[in-house]
């Protein structure tokens, strides 16, 4: 593969991107709109320059890491790409338009892929031209330092192209779980029931934000608490999976947290929106509650 085109350049969008210009390969990086991919690429100079000042890249690596990464409001100049990735906000509707978008332009063998969180990739490669060539490729945040790929073939997706995908995800530095199209895949669905039980514990008052943070970390090592994690990944985005997760097993042990839902009816959706669980406005991450 040499030439890649990434659809969204949010949060996921943007460090994708990234992670495959640092691999040396050609990416279109699209949004709905030119700026907000220009945004993006802004980020993503910002980000490599932090690599340049670490000592961990040369300023020419840099530069060139940038200058394959080209911005773009359309989806017309990916007819060239090899793969394209989708990695859009987690609503249906809007996946199904960029599906059937990017169809059109999806060159002659070329694979289209998902970076959803847990929307069915069965269902999703029935709005692509070829379900053949449709398959789930999902990317942990921050994607440029996670170490996994998940892969995750749906009932249509030939055997050829799950290999090239796997074999793109390696190309990428990174470790491969094949999943198959099952609710949450492996991680999210073990994962998101984590984050929404700490939200129930929340909000029974059992401890505080900060305790319940505290012990995940020193109790079980993990880096981040899960209300912390909650934050990272985007209470919305969070809410999202859950009701997935509830609404396609129809099992009410994903019922989803009553604080999730209101912190997000409040718009206080992690550290995107400046709060969440925390407080981002200051030096330091303030518990809200
Ligand atoms: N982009 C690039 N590099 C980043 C980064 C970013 N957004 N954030 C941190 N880094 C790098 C830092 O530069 C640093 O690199 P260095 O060691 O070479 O200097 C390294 O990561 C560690 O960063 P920090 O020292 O600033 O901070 P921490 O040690 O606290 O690590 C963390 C930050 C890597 C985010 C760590 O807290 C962590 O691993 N948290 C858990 C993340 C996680 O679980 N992600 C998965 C979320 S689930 C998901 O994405 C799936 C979705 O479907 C919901």
């Amino acid at each position: 593969m040499q030439t890649i085109g990434v659809i969204g350049a949010g949060q996921m969008g943007s460090g994708i991107a990234q992670t495959i210009a640092q691999h040396g390969l050609k990416v279109f990086l699209s949004d709905r709109d030119l700026a907000i991919a220009e945004e993006s690429h802004k980020g993503i100079d910002r980000a490599l320059g932090k690599l340049v000042g670490k000592g961990k890249m040369e300023v020419a690596e840099a530069e060139a890491t940038l200058a394959r990464i080209t911005p773009t409001g359309e989806l017309a100049p990916m007819a060239e790409a090899d793969l394209i990735i989708e990695a859009a906000t987690e609503k249906e509707a809007i996946k199904q338009g960029i599906f059937e978008n990017a169809g059109k332009v999806l060159g002659e063998g070329a694979i289209l892929a998902s970076n959803t969180s847990s929307i069915p990739i069965t269902r999703m490669a029935n709005w692509s031209p070829d379900p053949g060539r449709f398959i789930g490729l999902h990317f942990f945040n921050p994607v440029p330092v996670m170490g996994l790929i998940e892969v995750i073939p749906g009932l249509a997706t030939n055997k050829d192209v799950t290999d090239r995908t796997i074999e793109f995800a390696h190309l990428l530095g990174k470790e491969v779980v094949l999943s198959q199209d099952e609710p949450g895949f492996v991680v999210n669905r073990i994962l998101l029931p984590m984050i929404n039980e700490a939200i129930f514990v929340l909000g029974q008052s059992t401890a505080s934000i900060e305790d319940i943070d505290l012990g995940c970390r020193l109790g079980l090592n993990h880096p981040m608490g899960p209300l912390q994690l909650a934050d990272f990944v985007g209470l919305d985005t969070c809410l999202d999976i859950i009701r997935v997760l509830h609404d396609t097993t129809g099992d009410t042990k994903y019922r989803p947290a009553p604080l999730l839902v209101k912190y997000v009816e409040a718009g206080w959706l992690g550290r995107k929106t400046g709060r969440g669980f925390y407080d981002y406005t200051g030096d330091a991450p303030v518990p809200t509650r």
